[in-house]
């Protein structure tokens, strides 16, 4: 086949992946050529538009390293990582939601014991976290695995602070026989997404901010049990109904009032989808 028009190139290229031996392999590159085609016609662009857009892509390749994922971060704040999220996550009645992992989490966090403090001396409001987790539908889940991290005071993460060694704000515990977690932080605050990079450019250009509400992530693993990946996030918080990468869910929002001894108090209880 050749002279292809703007009417024919199409079918021509779906027609080419058509000998794709893996069938999912083929019905992914089939879809992303008709999607991609009908994204171009719908928005005919120009040349200079099409380098404009290659240039984009090139630059986030380009930002990407052993520590900063643009790519994830571009799928995060097109609301693709949720819908990804939202696809493999069709919970049952009374599991808790999940969301986006985000680019923060370091795997092998101190083990700590219940009641531990996790934030060393560093300054913000103290925060007791308490909770219980549970199999949905079921009881309590002894030996869960409860990973947690979350910003500092002024927005960011352990990680971010190259000159900071040791973790902070960031820990793992075991539940108790009861399935219960506690331990002692600070109150996050909320804070931008990187924004520096090509992806902080398409935010500004579309007028969108950078910013996500505070919240404490976690995730939960327990034999038998699908890994719970979530955030607890801090209701008021200005940021709710604007979340840069689209994680917030009601059922995550809480209160973390004010104990009469002067802190705040988060207490949630999280449920866990149990494997087929
Ligand atoms: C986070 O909550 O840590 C996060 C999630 C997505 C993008 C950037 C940060
Ligand atoms: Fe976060």
């Amino acid at each position: 086949m050749r002279d292809f028009d703007e009417t024919s190139i199409t079918d021509a290229v779906l027609e080419r992946l058509s000998a794709t031996p893996d069938p999912r392999m083929r019905q992914v590159a089939q879809s992303l050529v008709r999607h991609l085609h009908a994204f171009v016609r719908d928005v005919e662009p120009s040349f200079e538009e099409w380098q404009t857009a290659i240039g984009f892509l090139t630059r986030v390749g380009q930002m990407c390293d052993d520590k900063r994922q643009e790519f994830i971060l571009l799928s995060d704040t097109l609301g693709v990582s949720m819908l990804v999220d939202a696809i493999n996550h069709r919970l049952p009645e009374g599991a808790t939601p999940t969301t986006v992992l985000g680019p923060f989490y370091v795997e092998n966090a101190p083990e700590l014991p219940l009641g531990a403090e996790v934030a060393q001396a560093m300054k913000g409001e103290r925060l007791h976290v308490s909770g219980q987790v549970k199999s949905a539908g079921g009881g309590p889940i002894a030996g869960a695995i409860v990973d947690i991290w979350h910003s500092d005071e002024d927005g960011f993460y352990d990680v971010q602070r190259p000159a900071e060694e040791e973790a902070s704000l960031r820990a793992r515990f075991r539940t108790d026989a009861e399935g219960r977690f506690h331990f002692w932080t600070l109150l996050p605050t909320s804070y931008p997404v990187p924004d520096d990079g090509p992806v902080g450019d398409l935010l500004r250009a579309t007028g969108r901010h950078p910013m996500r509400p505070a919240h404490v992530h976690f995730m939960i693993a327990a034999p038998g049990h699908e890994t719970l990946v979530t955030h607890v996030f801090v209701a008021g918080d200005e940021y709710l109904d604007s979340d840069a990468v689209f994680g917030v869910k009601q059922e995550l929002i809480a209160d973390f009032p004010k104990a009469p001894e002067g802190h705040r108090v988060l207490r949630y209880d999280f449920a866990l989808k149990a494997k087929p």
